[in-house]
């Protein structure tokens, strides 16, 4: 049986933390490209109960020349398990097995296995090495590269976590035939994100070439991972523990965000709220004079077109506030947005209430 190369490795430059994402079709089977990981007695697969009986055998197949031992854990599916509960089975596991602080740890699913996988991994025995193995466009595009870990608090997401990062991030394009259409959707907005914040004419490209991904056109995928995760990287390697620049990467997520506290977390996808939060944030930009109303449009049909919603939950702009309040973004009490500076650009700044309470009147559901 003969072997695809990765179509593609971007890397990310953070000296001795630097690691490649690699992006291609049959990476998983494919030996090289578990290729100079770590070497351990041990690995653990931490998967889901969606996820793992579709490609936790084939992983653990590939990686088990590496490794003598190769266990698995299968969490509860969902981001309502995205919590101590949940985290805890994996140092069960481990614990289990008497892992030592070798063991590598492979995250097998989407963002939520990825969040959770690297925090467990950050925090057993204080550190073990970890590779994302991403199987959501969502993962392979943002959530798996940069390093940011987490689980979720009943009063704010992601807000228990560390900056640690991965060995390896491979992105199997292949994986994504199975990903359900919603899925597809939420991971769209993530790489929608990455034009009006950085780079406009990957959003005209987007513009051109979003019937081939909503399609799962292997090549226009094998693009936009590659386009996203170039950014993403030049991003990261700027600001690792987002002192600054990072912050840009949450365009879209302070509003998007209390859309997920607000109605309970894993009611909406995380990217079908930071898709409708995109919308709401180029409106306030635009209400601040930064983009005009024909960005806006144009913006607001290709979320639409992405399978997105774009008009909020009617949860009151109170309670959009109360939850954009505890935004780690957050500095003193006072709110702060990703707004689209001119398009192409981001900025980071707060905004009057009052005119974040209209944004949110306009844009919800009556
Ligand atoms: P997810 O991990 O919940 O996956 C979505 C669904 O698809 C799940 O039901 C999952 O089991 C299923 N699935 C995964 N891969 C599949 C496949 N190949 N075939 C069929 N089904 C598959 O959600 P997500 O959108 O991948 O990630 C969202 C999470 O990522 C949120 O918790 C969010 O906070 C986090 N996130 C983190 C970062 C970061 O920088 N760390 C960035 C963005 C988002
Ligand atoms: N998804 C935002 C970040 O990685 O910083």
């Amino acid at each position: 049986m003969s072997y695809a190369q990765p179509l593609e490795r971007v890397a990310i430059d953070l000296g001795d933390r630097s690691y490649d994402i690699l992006i291609g079709e049959q990476l998983l089977d494919a030996p090289s490209t578990w290729a100079h990981l770590p070497k351990a007695a041990a690995a653990l697969i931490v998967t889901n109960g969606t996820v793992g009986p579709i490609y936790a055998e084939r992983l653990r197949a590939a990686i088990a020349p590496r490794y003598p031992a190769v266990h698995t854990v299968v969490l509860p599916d969902g981001e309502n398990h995205k919590d101590w509960q949940t985290l805890n089975l994996i140092f069960d596991t481990l614990l289990g097995h008497g892992a030592d602080r070798k063991t590598v740890l492979f995250a097998l699913g989407g963002g939520v296995v990825g969040d959770m996988t690297g925090f467990a991994a950050a925090c057993y025995m204080r550190g073990v090495p970890f590779v994302q193995v991403a199987t959501t466009l969502l993962a392979q595009v943002d959530s798996s590269v940069g390093g940011k870990t987490a689980i979720n608090h009943p009063i704010g997401k992601n807000m228990i976590g560390a900056f640690y990062q991965p060995q390896r991030v491979v992105c199997d394009l292949d994986t994504l035939q199975t990903l359900p259409q919603r899925e597809m959707s939420a991971g769209l907005a993530e790489v929608i994100k990455y034009g009006p914040i950085a780079d406009m004419p990957f959003l005209d490209w987007l513009d051109d070439h979003l019937d081939a991904l909503m399609a799962r056109d292997p090549k226009a995928l094998a693009h936009a991972v590659k386009r996203s995760c170039e950014i993403k990287a030049w991003v990261v390697s700027q600001d690792e523990r987002e002192g600054g620049l990072r912050a840009i990467l949450n365009f879209g997520h302070t509003f998007g965000h209390a859309i997920e506290a607000g109605l309970g977390f894993g009611e909406w996808l995380h990217g079908e709220a930071v898709g409708c939060g995109m919308v709401m944030a180029s409106h306030l930009s635009q209400r601040l004079g930064l983009v005009d109303e024909a960005f806006v449009s144009r913006f607001t049909a290709l979320i639409e077109r992405a399978g997105l919603p774009v008009v909020g939950p009617k949860l009151g702009a109170e309670e959009y506030l109360h939850h954009m309040r505890v935004d780690k973004k957050a500095e003193a009490g006072e709110i702060k947005f990703v707004l689209i500076d001119k398009p192409g650009t981001a900025i980071v700044r707060g905004a009057p209430d009052a005119l974040v309470a209209q944004v949110i009147d306009d844009c919800c559901e009556k």
